[in-house]
């Protein structure tokens, strides 16, 4: 069977990723997809360095039309980030028959409604995995290992930079502006770490999460979001103290009153294995009514931790189209009425 064609928006850290991953495993994903991947052009506008990334292995555009309005592509994945021309790109793809593939959290929180009421009326699927939790594979736990359940709560780290910046703060005594830079340096924090760092980034994260175990649409506009900065190193320490820790944790959770969206600043006994998730590492914790309490762990953002997840959802791409439509995955399972209840 020919290889799935990929076109790819966007490359940098994440993009370069996927390519190494692609190289390294290509018999092992080519084995599982049933058929090989292949990246056939790239799209950034920076193509200097695209092309430096690349290294010959696809064909280097700075135009991303080009990339949606090519029939020879099968799927397109979206690294360009934010709400903009990535929206745009997204829907035109979309529109013209492709799967996408994005890692992209923002503009699925924001506007993944839209996106996927496109994307089931053209019958493509638009996977995410790489959009929560970077590597951990937390969308694919929710939507299958856990499908048995009535999900009852989730509680995760999904910011990175924050824990890093929380952890370096009670480890070194270090004040928040300059662990901020060093993981601004060290590449976790979003290009605006205000949204890392004012909880936007995980309450995006949180919301895609509660659309799907809760059956509801993404409603970020409705989530409480509040961040770190009003920590300082004297909360920390009291908190030590007293045998917590604080973690910016997203939680989202269904209660007799409707399902509560939230990401703050959370006192943690320190003995809890959710406690004790240091450095820029993520965790999810998902509570289901036949399962029980289940703990993702592992990193959250860097080149190959995503990429692996971008890759799982191009595997996913590549079998579900030799797959009968009407068993492919469906991208967010509604249950018109249930609404995150705002007044907590
Ligand atoms: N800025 C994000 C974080 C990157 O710190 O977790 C991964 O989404």
């Amino acid at each position: 069977m020919k290889p799935i064609q990929v076109g790819l928006l966007g490359i940098g850290t994440v993009g370069g990723g996927v390519f190494t991953v692609l190289d390294r495993n290509q018999e092992e994903i080519t084995r599982r997809a049933g058929r090989g991947i292949q990246i056939r052009t790239v799209a950034d506008l920076d193509t200097k360095r695209a092309e430096e990334l690349v290294k010959g292995r696809a064909k280097v555009v700075n135009d991303a039309k080009l990339v949606v309005n090519d029939p020879e592509i099968d799927v397109v994945v979206e690294l360009i980030g934010g709400y903009g021309i990535a929206k745009e790109l997204v829907l035109a793809a979309i529109n013209n028959g492709k799967h996408v593939v994005t890692a992209n959290k923002a503009l699925l929180a924001v506007h993944g409604n839209e996106i996927f009421a496109a994307a089931q009326a053209k019958g493509v699927t638009v996977n995410f995995e790489a959009a929560v939790a970077g590597g951990i594979p937390i969308i694919k736990a929710l939507r299958e290992g856990l499908t048995a359940n009535r999900i009852e709560w989730i509680a995760g780290i999904i910011n990175g930079t924050t824990n890093f910046i929380l952890s370096e703060m009670r480890d070194k005594g270090l004040d928040f502006d300059v662990v901020l830079k060093e993981a601004q340096r060290l590449g976790y924090a979003e290009a605006d770490p205000t949204f890392d760092i004012e909880g936007v980034d995980a309450a995006h994260k949180a919301t895609i999460m509660s659309a799907i175990a809760f059956g509801i649409p993404m409603q970020f506009d409705k989530a409480h979001v509040e961040g770190i900065t009003k920590l300082s190193a004297v909360d920390i320490k009291y908190a030590e103290q007293l045998g917590y820790r604080i973690k910016l944790l997203g939680i989202t959770k269904k209660t007799k009153d409707g399902i509560e969206l939230r990401v703050h600043p959370t006192l943690i006994p320190a003995k809890r294995l959710i406690a004790n998730v240091e450095g820029a590492m993520n965790a999810v914790q998902v509570m289901g009514d036949a399962v029980g309490t289940t703990l993702y762990y592992g990193k959250g953002a860097g080149s190959e931790p995503t990429a692996s997840a971008v890759i799982a959802d191009l595997v996913d791409v590549a079998r579900l189209q030799t797959a009968d439509p009407e068993h492919r995955v469906p991208h967010l399972a509604f249950q018109p009425g249930s609404m995150v209840n705002t007044s907590i």
